[in-house]
């Protein structure tokens, strides 16, 4: 038996004005996705903007139903929309951002199991880390691999391999 230690490097910014060009233009993009949110149910408006590989924008947005489950989460919508409209596209990164009433949440959006699992096998498909980009409006966290969201990711295309 061994005590092993797992630990995750990310890159935490006080404000989107620190991050590279790239990243500010996803992050404005997920705020501006937010405007799509069909949330009447939860009131809780979250946007997801991912950057292909070629540099297109897909936004995403909440969107509920009357019967619960059939909703889907904002970075569901954008990757299933990515994965239909642009097939052979891998994904470079995505951003999310939640907001309530009072405006964009303070702390970062986190995704839910679901949403994780769903990037873990589009990084897969693409052959190439996802980045990740945890909006809130007091801080943003940077993660380079959905694997750094996800530990011990199942990934049974990929066999334990690590990014
Ligand atoms: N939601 C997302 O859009 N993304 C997540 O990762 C977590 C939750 C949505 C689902 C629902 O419409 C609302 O937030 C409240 O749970």
């Amino acid at each position: 038996m061994r005590k092993r230690k797992l630990v995750i490097d990310y890159l935490d910014f006080a404000s989107a004005d620190e991050m590279e060009p790239l990243d500010q233009e996803l992050v404005a993009a997920a705020i501006d996705a937010i405007k799509g949110s069909y949330s009447p149910y939860s009131h809780f408006r979250v946007g997801a903007a991912l950057r292909l590989e070629d540099g297109t924008i897909v936004k995403g947005s909440n969107q509920e139903n009357n019967a619960y489950p059939a909703g889907l989460c904002a970075e569901r919508t954008a990757m299933f929309w990515a994965g239909a409209n642009y097939p052979d596209k891998a994904f470079d990164s995505i951003a999310i951002v939640g907001s309530d009433e009072n405006g964009i949440c303070d702390n970062p959006a986190t995704p839910c199991g679901e949403c994780r699992q769903v990037m873990a096998e589009y990084q897969t498909k693409g052959g190439r880390p996802l980045k990740v980009i945890l909006v809130g409006a007091k801080k943003i966290q940077k993660f380079s691999c959905v694997d750094d969201i996800l530990p011990f990711i199942f990934d049974s295309l990929k066999s334990g391999e690590v990014f």
